[in-house]
């Protein structure tokens, strides 16, 4: 069962309340969710989006017992405007982005995400939604696939492994999770301490299949322009190029006070539409890292509408 990372930090910051409206972008398997709709005491609007038909499913039961204020949709985050619109709702007082992966998704290895398991190259998180890994694997060409490797995955030895992967794919195409770790393995090389060689890879090609970054753009703009006076976006984040984007879309909006020539102060650009609730991310406790390694790399931020 996946474990819920920073769930304190993160519920205090949204602080939820009866009759709010909450979005849950990324419900999974309503570990924070549960937490925030408890604290609305059967009033209000939740809505809990997933692209992943499973993990919908998985809240679902969890949820259940809440009754009417849970509303669950099939939805990437991209969409969330048109998700809330179809809700009735056009302004909420509280949105959570908790990024990635589920611990579910990468232990169940007919999803094809884990290198531990053998399993088919898919790595959708949305199953209805093409292509597949093994699609991308066996049809870009060696530069597309180093590019992606580097990019996503910050793999130095990105174009190596996508040259031995366009020459394992013109014997057989690669078609399972297990023949693709074994092939980046022997290009890229052994074990790097605790790390298996096929992470970076591995990590690339999820981002590349689920289009997460540019989903990410449009979720955290849809979330702000969501936001009612006083709503808060809060955002957890695994990825040094996930965690840098939601950085600099907090920033554009926050915006900077500048001391002028002619004296005083202004707001630099326009006028903020946001101030920070966190000044740096918060990170998981010692505690919490004893329990779930996962958090080790999770940061949350949050911002409120002004
Ligand atoms: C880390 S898990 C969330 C776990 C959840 N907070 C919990 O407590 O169980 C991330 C979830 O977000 C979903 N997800 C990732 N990107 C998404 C997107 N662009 N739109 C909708 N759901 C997305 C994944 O399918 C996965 O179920």
């Amino acid at each position: 069962m996946h474990q819920a990372v920073l769930l304190t930090e993160t519920v205090e910051r949204l602080n939820p309340r009866p009759g709010g409206i909450y979005i849950d972008a990324t419900v999974g398997s309503a570990g924070h969710a549960a937490a925030i709709v408890e604290r609305m005491e059967g009033q209000g609007l939740f809505i809990g989006m997933d692209r992943d038909p499973e993990a919908l499913a998985r809240a679902g039961e969890r949820l259940a017992e809440f009754g009417a204020v849970v509303r669950l949709v099939h939805a990437n985050f991209s969409g969330m405007e048109a998700v809330a619109r179809e809700a009735g709702v056009t302004q909420v007082d509280g949105i959570m982005m908790d990024l990635g992966v589920s611990s579910n998704q990468i232990g169940t290895p007919e999803r094809g995400f884990s290198f531990q398991d053998d399993g088919p190259l898919d790595m959708r998180m949305d199953p209805t939604q093409p292509p597949t890994a093994a699609e991308l694997v066996n049809t870009l060409s060696e530069f597309e696939l180093a590019d992606c490797f580097r990019t996503l995955g910050e793999e130095k030895r990105a174009r190596v492994a996508a040259r031995a992967i366009v020459r394992e794919r013109s014997e057989v195409p690669i078609t399972t999770t297990g023949r693709l770790a074994a092939i980046v393995e022997k290009a890229v090389g052994g074990r790097r301490g605790r790390i298996h060689p096929a992470t970076r890879v591995f990590q690339a090609l999820r981002m590349r299949v689920n289009g997460e970054l540019d989903a990410l753009a449009e979720g955290l703009d849809a979330g702000i322009s969501l936001l009612a006076p006083g709503g808060r976006l809060a955002v957890i984040s695994f990825h040094s190029l996930e965690d840098r984007m939601v950085k600099h879309c907090f920033a554009r909006h926050i915006g900077r006070m500048v001391s002028l020539a002619a004296g005083g102060e202004a707001w630099e650009g326009t006028r903020p539409k946001l101030k920070a609730i966190t000044r740096k991310p918060v990170m998981a406790s010692e505690a919490e890292l004893a329990e779930n390694p996962r958090a080790r790399s999770a940061k949350l931020r949050v911002i409120e509408a002004i």
